[in-house]
């Protein structure tokens, strides 16, 4: 299945100084793999003490602080990864020492990560029209801060110096939409945690961090409005992000061109809001008496939409994304199905059948609500809402979630109706299994469903999602990394390109060791070894 050494052995004699491992990394690849690169076995020299960048075109602090930052990510700790090789030494491939890249961002700098923002780029190094010389060029600064991560991936450790080959890169995303969900509700994530995950995310051009902020467990998020939601919803008065944290991790992601996307979920997964908004929730009853316990929000309470239009207006102020996601996912019925107010408003309102009409009430009016905040956003919600029948703007993002019916039924129906769409059921990266389980995620495709090119062009492209239940600072990083590199290229690359997972591995071997070597703790693959594991 794997390209193993025995087989290796006839064609390379690195096996014989390097053990046995499963996969032999690439050497100077970039993950993920851009649309259009050309090498040649020439190659250039790098000495970190005389290397720099230099800024030809436009300027600004995100373009700043990413130079200074890639100086320290492309000189990190990591030593060679021909452990045992020798250092470079000049012969006839050797073209010269590059000892500046030049940086030319051609147009002014946007101020924030945007869901159309520009990604392309190009960099030449020892290109045939500018021999010796290295650039980068992009029209956008989000570009610049792509395409500075692919040139790190060329440099190739080598005694005190780097060596890269002559190369010329054109590449763009394939999805604009290439996100990653964390849950800091069935545990709290320390802001350290969340900007270790915010830099891998960075190194594997992933774009959109889904905040799953609060659920029924806990209530981490502090509001200015609503104090007493996460002073009562809250595991302890430690494990809150006040309004300092949520503002340093969006500014930690703007400058990395990552979006922030903050998901309030409801009207099910509310347990926690209860405590510090009292007549939020539905009253549960046995035998015709309250018996403590709560349900989803009460959608036959008006204070309840006010409390929330309150509340929402004060989320888009801190969270400058157009959209935000709503949830309306797993909506138990059975809480409002025993409440006898609830049971009068139906039929006073002539609402007949099931409670999913109840459930469109809400969320008909939640939608409302937030579309007409003067943040004017735009919103995601889980699938069920559409499943549902729930009418929703034409702008709304369906986000399809559910392996049962399958996706591809879904993802056709979500957007034969018209509505764009992110894929995430082949992407749950929480569950686990012993052996190689990354095929399974990098066979999944979004636009490989039945539909016409109109619906195709209705994928926005897909997330990861790495729920809590059983993950916290201790295993966030090696349970979701490299797992989730394989979506990012997936994301990212052609789909050409991305169609054989055999033909992945040597690279994403490569990619692993890298974000090893840059001292994120990045769990194997297979039985191998990368230079820092010393
Ligand atoms: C890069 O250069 C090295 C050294 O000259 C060469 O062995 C290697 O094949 C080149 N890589 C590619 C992809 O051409
Ligand atoms: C917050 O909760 C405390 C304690 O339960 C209560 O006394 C106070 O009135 C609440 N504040 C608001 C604004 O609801
Ligand atoms: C419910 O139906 C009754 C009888 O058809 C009608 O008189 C009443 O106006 C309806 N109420 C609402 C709120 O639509
Ligand atoms: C509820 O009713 C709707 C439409 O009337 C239907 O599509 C849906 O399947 C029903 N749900 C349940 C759980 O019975
Ligand atoms: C797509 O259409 C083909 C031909 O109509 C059918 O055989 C196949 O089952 C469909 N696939 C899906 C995922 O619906």
């Amino acid at each position: 299945m794997y390209r193993v050494c025995l087989i290796l052995l006839a064609f390379a004699t690195a096996c014989a100084i390097a053990g046995f491992p499963s996969v032999l990394p690439t050497k100077g690849e970039v993950w993920p793999r851009p649309q259009m690169s050309l090498t040649s076995s020439t190659y250039m020299v790098i000495r970190p003490e005389t290397f720099r960048f230099t800024t030809i075109g436009q300027d600004c602090d995100i373009l700043k602080a990413a130079l200074k930052r890639y100086i320290g990510i492309m000189f990190a700790s990591y030593s060679s990864v021909e452990l045992r090789s020798q250092p470079w030494r000049k012969d006839g491939l050797f073209r010269g020492y590059l000892d500046n890249v030049k940086v030319n961002l051609i147009a002014q700098c946007e101020e924030l990560p945007h869901r159309n923002m520009d990604e392309q780029y190009e960099i030449k190094i020892d290109s045939p029209d500018a021999p010796l010389e290295g650039t980068i060029i992009s029209h956008s600064v989000w570009g610049i801060l792509r395409g500075l991560e692919s040139f790190s991936h060329l440099l190739l450790p080598s005694g005190s110096a780097y060596v890269l080959n002559s190369t010329q890169i054109m590449d763009f995303p394939r999805f604009s939409f290439r996100g990653l969900m964390l849950d800091t509700a069935r545990h709290f994530l320390p802001v350290s945690k969340l900007k270790e995950n915010l830099d891998l995310m960075a190194m594997n051009k992933l774009n959109v961090f889904h905040w799953h902020l609060v659920d029924d467990q806990s209530f981490p998020y502090e509001s200015a409005a609503f104090p007493n939601l996460s002073k009562l919803g809250s595991y302890s008065s430690n494990h809150v992000y006040s309004a300092e944290d949520v503002a340093d991790v969006v500014e930690y992601a703007r400058l990395r061109g990552i979006r922030v996307l903050p998901e309030f979920d409801t009207p099910g997964h509310t347990k926690s809001w209860g405590p510090g908004q009292p007549g939020l929730l539905t009253k549960c009853y046995t035998n015709s008496t309250p018996d403590g316990t709560f349900g989803p929000i009460d959608p036959t309470n008006d204070a309840n939409y006010k409390f929330l239009q309150s509340f929402f207006t004060e989320v888009t102020h801190r969270f400058p994304d157009h959209y935000v996601h709503l949830g309306g996912d797993e909506v138990s019925f059975s809480c409002w199905e025993s409440n006898p107010a609830i049971t009068q408003f139906m039929a006073e309102h002539n609402i007949t059948g099931n409670y999913s009409k109840l459930e469109e009430i809400y969320i008909t009016k939640l939608l409302d609500i937030v579309a007409n905040l003067p943040t004017k956003n735009g919103y995601l919600v889980w699938q069920e809402v559409f499943d549902n029948g729930v009418e929703v703007a034409k702008d709304t993002v369906v986000h399809v979630w559910k392996s049962s019916p399958l996706w591809k039924q879904e993802i056709d129906e979500v957007t034969s109706a018209g509505y764009q769409t992110v894929l995430s059921s082949c992407w749950y990266l929480n569950y686990i299994s012993y052996g190689v389980d990354w095929h399974k995620y990098y066979e999944c495709d979004p636009q490989e469903f039945n539909g016409t090119a109109a619906q195709q062009q209705l994928v926005l492209g897909g997330e990861a999602c790495m729920w809590g239940e059983y993950v916290d600072r201790t295993n966030l990083i090696s349970r979701t990394w490299p797992r989730a590199s394989v979506v990012a290229e997936k994301l990212w690359s052609a789909a050409a390109h991305t169609a054989d997972a055999d033909a992945a591995a040597p690279r994403l071997e490569e990619h692993r060791c890298r974000l090893l070597g840059r001292g994120y703790d990045v769990e194997p693959l297979w039985p191998s070894f990368c230079p820092s594991d010393l």
